[in-house]
């Protein structure tokens, strides 16, 4: 139903997607993007790089008029930064390796982080310099997941469904429901000052999905399992919960599921919502809630033994201008995957190649539950 692919480098002229299946007839503009690109760009822990892009997005195609066209949407993001590798780099440098039209130098690297895709991306690829694969395995690329994601969002809002998101841990301190920002900052300051890294845990909740997204009929159309995989995608994210999953697995069943009711107004409801909206790989119309779990980055300021893939000898990890923490700027990254994933699920249910199509479907659909 619903696709979507990207391509850039993070130092290359820009980053690029295409998403296609958005129904016509939808308003969209920069607008509507911008913000949640603002989101992934600034807050705590964010190292250099914030401050010199912009992160403007343009719609280069699948909109006329500020209206959607049901043809491919195309977007594009410049890399500012592009343009400093040019000058600060080509001073005694070498040419890289990369093909494909980049015209910037750097020097070879060849002393792997661990914990990046440095080695084993070397070694899948036959690279003889890290920063082949470090340009395309950089977070960069998230930009246009978010760009999509937004767009993705606007779908869904045009039925109500709201996605937002929450910090709910940072390295071992577990944060109140309200953003603690002051303790975050706190946090973030002792790892920046130890020259170290931090992960954590944030919620990002679904609100007013309707039953019957997914399916139980084969593996690979369950909700849960699309929400995972799509979740697990992002960088750094190495854990996915889907309601209160994990808590979940030491009690006893009568303690975890959650009963059903009715009412002529809400319909079938539960008074609790361990099961997080998904039974069976499909939405129950309860809030679709997901927890993900974040490493530490793996670019440290004290960098971890390594080994140099050319002279195969002990060395010290690759430093480079990195973050301390990126929860602060994730959970809007989470909330455009899900945002993907939901709208592509919706738009499986009720098709529709105009959005007044889809609406008139979905309207049925809700006249008959
Ligand atoms: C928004 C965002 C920004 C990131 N920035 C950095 C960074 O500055 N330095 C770093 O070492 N890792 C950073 N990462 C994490 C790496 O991209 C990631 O750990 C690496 O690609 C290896 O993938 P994996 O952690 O999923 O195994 C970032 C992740 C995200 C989501």
């Amino acid at each position: 139903m619903l696709r979507f692919l990207t391509a850039g480098e993070s130092h290359g002229p820009a980053e690029i997607a295409i998403l296609e299946g958005i129904p016509a007839g939808m308003s969209l503009s920069v607008d509507d993007i911008q913000p949640d690109l603002e989101k992934r760009r600034g807050g705590l822990g964010r190292g250099g790089r914030g401050k010199i892009e912009t992160d403007e997005v343009e719609i280069l195609a699948g909109v006329r008029f500020g209206k959607t066209l049901g043809s491919p949407i195309a977007l594009m993001v410049k890399n500012l930064d592009s343009e400093n590798w040019k000058v600060k780099m080509s001073i005694g440098a070498k040419p890289n390796h990369l093909e494909g039209g980049l015209t910037w130098h750097v020097n070879t690297i060849t002393n792997p982080r661990p914990g990046h895709a440095d080695l084993s991306g070397s070694l899948k690829y036959n690279f003889d310099d890290i920063r082949n694969v470090i340009e395309r395995a950089s977070a960069r690329e998230t930009v246009m997941r978010v760009a999509i994601g937004a767009i993705c969002k606007k779908f869904l809002t045009e039925f109500d469904i709201a996605i937002s998101s929450q910090i709910i841990q940072i390295g071992k301190v577990q944060l109140s429901k309200s953003f603690d920002s002051k303790k975050i900052e706190e946090v973030i300051l002792d790892a920046t000052k130890r020259k170290d890294t931090l992960g954590g845990v944030i919620e990002i909740i679904a609100q007013n999905v309707p039953p019957g997204l997914g399916s139980y009929v084969q593996w690979d159309k369950r909700l849960d399992g699309k929400l995972a995989g799509s979740l697990m995608s992002i960088p750094s994210v190495k854990a996915v919960e889907i309601g209160d999953g994990i808590a979940n697995a030491s009690y006893l069943g009568s303690e975890v599921h959650d009963e059903i009711y009715y009412d002529k107004k809400r319909k079938f409801y539960r008074q609790t919502n361990r099961a997080g909206g998904i039974e069976g790989g499909v939405s129950n119309g309860e809030d679709i809630i997901c927890r993900i779990y974040l490493k530490p980055l793996s670019t440290l300021g004290k960098p971890l033994n390594t080994v140099d893939i050319k002279t195969k000898k002990k060395t010290e990890a690759l430093i480079e201008r990195s973050d301390i923490c990126v929860v602060p700027r994730a959970g809007v990254i989470a909330e455009s995957m899900i945002a993907f994933v939901l709208a592509d699920a919706f738009l499986e249910k009720f098709g529709g190649d105009s959005l007044s199509e889809t609406k008139r479907n979905f309207a049925a659909y809700l006249r008959g539950l």
